[in-house]
């Protein structure tokens, strides 16, 4: 079998689904995976974003809401790209509240977003990765899951549920060649936070806190993907890669130490 799970620099066609592609770091993870030769399906919500990008990079355009049909979703890429051998499950949302007064509606959105559709996805591409006995899965978890922060509501939990569905699949799915992996952003520059990165103070105050001395970008993601999708990563399974420049290692650095200036 040529295709395997694709390669992280393809020299075979090789075709990848990924969900919430109009925009964000979704869209820098098609872009990576189509300049490394990949087939792309370019999902969205948003139609004319998925349209857009699709365009773009050469690939199809599948809209729909991942919350609402993720089987369908996947089945029709698999239609439009003539087969499926690598899905990324990249659509999230925010309901922001305090957990003590998140809403069942919130609650049901989030999960049906950022858990349910990533397995229900999962599932589905299965019978497709069964064409050629192999098929590689990469969800995106996020820091959150380890990290929580205050008034996000049900995000945590479903990016947590992520990273443990990813385990799990991985020990249940390895015998069919599946491999299933995570990435798990730290700060990157999309929409879903552009209301802190819009505020240069906040920006900069941002990026000092990282050690690499930048907030994240799309690409950096997709680049990440692409070696979890590739053959240099036949190996890996199971894992969440955390890639957030540093910053989730500097937790200790921040409490006060004799000598520390006080403010
Ligand atoms: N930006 C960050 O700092 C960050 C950090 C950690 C994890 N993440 C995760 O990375 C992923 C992408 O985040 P982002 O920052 O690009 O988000 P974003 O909000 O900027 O973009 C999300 C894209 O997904 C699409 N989308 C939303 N709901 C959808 C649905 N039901 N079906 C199909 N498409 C849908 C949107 O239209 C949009 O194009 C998410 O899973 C998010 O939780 C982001």
């Amino acid at each position: 079998m040529s295709t395997g799970a694709g390669t992280g620099r393809a020299t075979a066609r090789t075709k990848v689904l990924v969900t919430g592609a109009g925009s964000g770091i979704g869209e820098g993870i098609a872009m990576v995976l189509a300049e490394r030769g990949w087939q792309v399906a370019v999902n969205d919500i948003d139609g004319d974003a998925a349209a857009r990008v699709a365009n773009r990079l050469g690939g199809v355009s599948v809209p729909g809401d991942v919350g609402a049909d993720p089987a369908g979703i996947v089945n029709r890429a698999a239609t439009l790209l003539g087969g499926l051998d690598a899905l990324v499950n990249n659509a999230g949302i925010h309901r922001r509240a305090p957990l003590a007064s998140v809403t069942p509606e919130q609650l049901d959105d989030v999960y049906r977003v950022n858990l349910r559709a990533v397995v229900l996805a999962s599932q589905a591409a299965l019978a497709h990765f069964a064409v050629h006995g192999s098929g590689s899965i990469v969800n995106l978890s996020s820091i959150a899951a380890v990290t929580p922060q205050m008034d996000v509501g049900m995000y945590t939990a479903a990016k947590a549920g992520v990273s443990a569905f990813t385990q799990q699949a991985s020990v249940e799915w390895g015998a069919l060649g599946v491999r299933v992996n995570a990435v798990a952003p730290g700060m990157t520059r999309t929409a879903m936070a552009e209301a802190v990165y819009a505020d240069p103070v906040l920006h900069e105050r941002r990026r000092g806190m990282v050690p690499v001395g930048r907030i994240g970008t799309p690409r950096d993601i997709g680049t990440a993907v692409a070696f979890l999708l590739s053959t240099d990563a036949s190996y890996v399974s199971g894992q969440t890669l955390v890639v957030d420049g540093g910053f989730t290692q500097t937790l200790i650095g921040l409490l006060p130490h004799p000598g520390a200036a006080s403010s």
